[in-house]
């Protein structure tokens, strides 16, 4: 049996991260600079069942068997087989390497998972469509953030903008015009779970509060999803600003935050916000064509821990 490798992108949320747990539209796209791959290696000698699970970058070298059942991993190779109907695979090393950020709000666990069961059914000669591979993402998700949306899956998984609306049919799009974001990253690693746990709690002590404050990000999503298919990007800018503000009043903002966000529109970002669960993690900031390095190099003077220039629909 020849190796396999398989990868999947990074994703940002560019419009209505929280109010999509409550069914209103999001958007995300593909970060392609950033990668997460898998690849599978036959272990010849090994007995039948025999896997070896290698991540180098977080230390880790150990049979499947050995990981605990709640492991992200042992959960993506377990659901894989169980689709493909394998309980007892040939024996195979699994190889896992990633640059996009772990706990960054960049989607690095549900590309870790695509990557997985697309090497690993290949590897078997059973070939995952997409919608499988998006529904074990999907499962696996659920070890991280407890009710995720799934907007993260779906979007390392097809690997194109999508437009996402929570139980309904998945929506991708094109992108007209390209456009620019700068990613800064706070450096302030917070669990989604906890930062959707409170949302939660706060909308359940007051709905009359937060369903306006929902909807408004969802109206906000659905513009701009218009505004990207029809070729006028630059409009964006405004529509972040108004996003990041209904964030704030949500309660998923932060200091940390608000001074890149703050330090992106000083440095001429046509717009900005925070990106994801919040309180830490990422913001983005649009960029006219040729400010990138400028609104980046002025977000890590503020204190951004890494950056990241994504061109939006130049590979789509
Ligand atoms: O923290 P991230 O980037 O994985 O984003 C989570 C997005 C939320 O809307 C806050 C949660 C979800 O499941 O959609």
């Amino acid at each position: 049996m020849p190796a396999t490798r398989a990868t999947a992108p990074g994703k940002s949320i560019l419009f209505g991260e929280h109010a999509v747990v409550y069914g209103y539209p999001a958007i995300a796209v593909p970060i392609t600079q950033v990668r997460a791959a898998a690849v599978v290696s036959p272990s010849p000698g090994k007995p039948s069942g025999a896997v070896q699970v290698q991540a180098p970058e977080i230390a880790l070298d150990s049979p499947l068997n050995d990981l605990p059942l709640d492991d992200a991993i042992a959960k993506t190779i377990e659901l894989t087989l169980a689709q493909l109907g394998i309980p007892t695979p040939p024996a195979f090393t699994l190889r896992i390497s990633s640059t996009i950020p772990l706990a960054a709000g960049l989607g690095s666990g549900a590309a870790v998972s695509a990557a997985i069961s697309r090497a690993v059914s290949a590897f078997l000669g059973h070939p995952l469509p997409d919608e499988a591979v998006n529904a074990i993402a999907f499962e696996v998700e659920k070890i991280h953030h407890g009710t995720p949306s799934g907007i993260d899956n779906t979007v390392v998984t097809y690997a194109r903008p999508v437009y996402f609306i929570k139980g309904q049919p998945i929506q991708t799009f094109n992108v007209k015009t390209p456009f620019t974001i700068v990613i800064g990253d706070t450096g302030i690693k917070v669990s989604t779970a906890v930062t959707v746990g409170d949302v939660r709690q706060g909308w359940q002590a007051d709905p009359e509060k937060f369903e306006p404050l929902f909807e408004g990000c969802g109206q906000i999503a659905e513009k701009a999803r218009t505004l990207i298919e029809t070729g006028q990007p630059k409009a964006l800018g405004a529509l972040m600003d108004e996003n990041q503000t209904l964030l704030e009043h949500i309660g998923v903002s932060s200091p940390e935050l608000e001074t890149l966000i703050d330090a992106a529109r000083k440095a001429g970002a046509l717009g900005a916000k925070l990106s994801g669960g919040g309180r830490g993690g990422n913001m983005i900031a649009l960029v006219p064509p040729g400010q990138a390095e400028i609104v980046a190099e002025a977000l890590r003077a503020a204190g951004a821990a890494n950056t990241i220039t994504a061109t939006i629909g130049a590979d789509t």
